[in-house]
């Protein structure tokens, strides 16, 4: 395969499992624990923002105190010494890429560490923790909420995204279930424009016959040790 130009990369949870944050859909991942209608949904919001600040604020402390993990920072290492465009699209909250030095990071189902005003649309950084009585600093309402996509809302920067798929010339989709659309659906819309397509995971993820390639293991060994080959050295 010649060294690709334009690489794509979609990840999800299970690149910083081993920071320590849990996934949703593993063993005891956090579905398993908390409902997701009640937690990750406007209409849980609505019903019961102090809960859905507390799972948040708990998930943002998590957060601060993870490290990015080896997996992190090989992606940092390919977007600064690849020849090509790398961008990198994240279905994570957490700020593990920026903190290992990625760049341009698309964050698809917003921020942890972002909050929103649901009246006048501001944001701006998240303080450690958020409360159903915090008001927006633009507006003044009583309004706020975490910066994140929700199930039933629409992903940030679609457009963005859907531009690089159709540039790409190989899409890499690490630690994720493909589980969840938009973000499930990337692959094929990858291979429709000519891309290669490789899936780096500790498991074979929903419809993975869809890749080309795949390598299974955990994030922080395989994703380092494929940058390095895509490289010709080691990291
Ligand atoms: N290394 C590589 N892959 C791993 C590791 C690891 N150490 N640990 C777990 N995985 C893999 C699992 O095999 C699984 O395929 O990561 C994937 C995690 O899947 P999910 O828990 O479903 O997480 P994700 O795919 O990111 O979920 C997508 O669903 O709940 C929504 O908005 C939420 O962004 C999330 C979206």
């Amino acid at each position: 395969m010649t060294v690709a130009e334009n690489i794509l990369i979609l990840t999800g949870a299970g690149i910083s499992a081993e920071s320590g944050l849990g996934t949703f859909r593993d063993k005891d991942g956090l579905w398993s624990r908390y409902d997701l209608n009640e937690v990750a949904t406007p209409e849980g919001f609505a019903r019961n923002p102090a809960l859905v600040h507390e799972f948040y604020n708990a998930r943002r402390e998590n957060c601060r105190q993870a490290q990015p993990n080896a997996a992190h920072r090989a992606l940092a290492r390919l977007q600064t010494e690849h020849a090509g465009k790398v961008t990198i699209v994240t279905q994570n909250i957490d700020d593990l890429h920026e903190r290992a030095g990625a760049r341009n990071v698309i964050h698809m189902h917003g921020q942890i560490n972002r909050a929103l005003c649901a009246a006048c649309n501001h944001r701006w950084d998240a303080p450690a923790e958020m409360s159903p009585a915090d008001t927006c600093p633009a507006c003044g309402a009583n309004t706020t909420r975490p910066d994140i996509v929700w199930f039933g809302e629409i992903p940030y920067f679609m457009e963005e995204i859907m531009s690089e798929l159709s540039r790409a010339d190989l899409f890499v989709s690490i630690g994720t279930s493909r589980n969840v659309y938009p973000a499930a659906g990337f692959v094929a819309e990858a291979r429709a424009h000519g891309a290669h397509t490789l899936e780096l995971n500790l498991e074979p993820s929903e419809g993975a016959s869809r890749f080309d390639a795949r390598r299974l293991g955990p994030a922080s060994k395989i994703v380092p040790a494929w940058v390095a080959e895509l490289l010709g050295r080691p990291l």
